[in-house]
């Protein structure tokens, strides 16, 4: 298996996992916006695509688009009202103003530089619609409630992340960024997810997708530091045990908001 497969593979697994800890394909309903139809819909890093692909099987009668830096969504046979765009969307996102209804971005702000996120937000406004709406799903990679190896690769992979200028905790201020770009009814909605046997199914879900996190991050943080990859290695084996044995968990932020005006 290549590594481009590994990482199609891990991040459909982080989709299934997030879908059975809500128990939906998104906090929210569609249902539950002031648009009695969504023509189109935008997912930011759509990744493999498998968000966009069970919306578009979901609701037939809206578009959907996914667009990402890779391609690694299907290039060839998707539904009809599913599309896919190859783009790097920090240099802005290749659409009109108000193109959509609702967009969602999930996972996506380990990318995305502490300085860029008011520029990426700006950008958010412009394509969505008035009255449309943004969901954001986002862990702030900080483990919590394990031992001395979950505190250890953490501490490596934001050392990492910040030679990049990333802050993965710069999530938490997401709300206040919306609203300083001018989005409206903002909300935070904190999620706790157990990792490990202690929180059922979903947390031994959870627990493996911590530990595949943090193994596909291995040579981005081993590179980074200059660092020894066999401690590296010893640390995901620690952590595993660590979830295994201790009551582990992380929290995940949903943040949505909504453009101020009028749906039409
Ligand atoms: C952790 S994955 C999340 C995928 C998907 N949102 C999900 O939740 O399953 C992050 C995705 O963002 C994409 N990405 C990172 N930086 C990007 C950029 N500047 N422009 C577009 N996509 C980007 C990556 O290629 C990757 O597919």
């Amino acid at each position: 298996m290549t590594r481009y497969q590994q990482e199609q593979d891990r991040l459909n697994a982080v989709h299934y996992l997030h879908k059975m800890e809500l128990g939906a394909n998104h906090f929210t309903s569609l249902k539950c916006t002031d648009r009695s139809h969504m023509e189109n819909v935008l997912d930011i890093g759509c990744g493999t695509g498998a968000w966009c692909l069970e919306m578009a099987a979901e609701h037939p009668d809206t578009n959907f688009v996914g667009v990402d830096l890779l391609p690694l969504y299907p290039t060839l046979v998707r539904p009809r009202n599913c599309r896919f765009l190859q783009a790097d969307v920090l240099r802005g996102l290749p659409f009109a103003d108000e193109s959509f209804d609702f967009v969602h971005m999930r996972n996506f702000g380990v990318g995305v530089p502490a300085e860029l996120w008011p520029t990426l937000l700006h950008e958010l406004q412009r394509v969505i619609k008035p009255g449309g709406r943004v969901e954001i799903c986002e862990s702030d990679m900080v483990p919590r409630g394990t031992g001395p190896a979950g505190r250890l690769l953490a501490k490596w992979t934001h050392a990492a992340l910040s030679t990049h200028g990333v802050d993965p905790t710069a999530v938490r201020g997401l709300p206040k960024l919306l609203q300083d770009v001018g989005f409206q009814e903002v909300r935070l909605h904190l999620r706790d997810l157990k990792d490990g046997a202690h929180g059922g199914e979903v947390g031994r879900a959870s627990a493996e997708a911590q530990r595949d996190e943090y193994s596909a991050l291995r040579p981005f943080v081993t590179r980074a530091l200059c660092m020894d990859e066999l401690a590296y290695d010893r640390a995901v084996i620690a952590y595993e045990r660590e979830m295994e044995t201790m009551r582990a968990h992380h929290h995940v932020f949903y943040v949505v908001a909504r453009r101020p005006g009028r749906a039409m």
